[in-house]
């Protein structure tokens, strides 16, 4: 698959997509949005990928946010179909059924930021800034960011940033949970990698169903995450993964799992 926008490259075991608009600050326009949404559905049905890094181009940007050229042309209809759009794109990221980790690599600002909410985990570097600038378009975030901020950090720290539109650095998004970690610059993907390479030694199917219950929790009333959580626990248990698993600990040596 070749692409405009995005470079999509394939691991062992896991691909990176590279947001690829540099001299743009990978600002998110329609062709990114289509093509991001095609390479996540072709890696969400193939099964030799087991999780996913997405990143950005150049040293300067994760994503600067959705195109403000393209933005600035909608009016009160075609603005809710342009947030939808962006809303079911990062939809799919985060119910992508894999790990999906952000390396975030400099602005995440706007949708970029929301980009990085709809991954499971994020990474960035120490010259990573985050914000909802959106206020100073005379906007909200679209994307997804009044919800999943606001999940992720709680009302008032993602009103302090929605409302203010203010930019904050790496450390500072650390400190609030919205970022995982902090790496420098040179070391972030390799960073990224060496924790997918963690997560690819577990069982996939673990893994998996492990997800699908932690996001859960923004569906569901706590009894009923709890039931689903049994009902998943049931199923795992059932796994040639948990024979492999319990086993290989009783026999004191390591799990080879399978994913099945
Ligand atoms: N949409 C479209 N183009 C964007 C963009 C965006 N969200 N963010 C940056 N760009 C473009 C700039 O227009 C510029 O293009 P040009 O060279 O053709 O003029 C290029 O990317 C570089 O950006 P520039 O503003 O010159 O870089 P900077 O280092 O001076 O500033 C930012 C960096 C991130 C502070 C600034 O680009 C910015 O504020 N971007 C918009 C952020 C935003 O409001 N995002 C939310 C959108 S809903």
């Amino acid at each position: 698959m070749s692409f405009e926008t995005i470079i999509v490259e394939k691991r062992e075991r896991y691909s990176i997509i590279t947001l690829n608009r540099p001299d743009k600050l990978n600002a998110l326009n329609d062709t990114l949005l289509d093509e991001l949404q095609e390479a996540v559905s072709s890696i969400k049905t193939d099964p030799k990928v087991q999780a996913l890094i997405i990143t950005g181009s150049g040293a300067k940007a994760f994503a600067a946010g959705a195109d403000i050229a393209q933005l600035h042309t909608c009016d009160t209809a075609t603005g809710a179909i342009f947030a939808g759009k962006g809303q079911e794109v990062f939809m799919s990221i985060e119910k992508l059924g894999k790990p999906v980790l952000a390396a975030v690599n400099g602005f995440a600002l706007g949708g970029g930021c929301e980009l990085a909410l709809a991954c499971h985990i994020r990474f960035c570097s120490e010259n990573a800034k985050f914000g909802q600038p959106e206020v100073n378009l005379g906007i909200i975030p679209g994307y997804g960011g009044t919800q999943r901020l606001t999940r992720l950090v709680g009302t008032a720290k993602s009103a302090e940033l929605i409302l203010s539109g203010n930019i904050i650095k790496a450390d500072e998004a650390k400190a609030m949970g919205l970022v995982n970690a902090v790496y420098s610059q040179e070391s972030l993907l390799q960073e990224t990698e060496k924790f997918v390479q963690i997560i690819l030694s577990k069982s996939a199917s673990a893994v998996n169903t492990a997800l699908d219950c932690i996001l859960s929790a923004n569906d569901m009333t706590e009894f009923e995450g709890m039931e689903y959580e049994a009902k998943k626990f049931g199923e795992v248990c059932g796994t040639d993964d948990f024979y492999e698993g319990t086993k290989a600990f009783l026999e004191k040596r390591p799990a080879v799992f399978t994913g099945k």
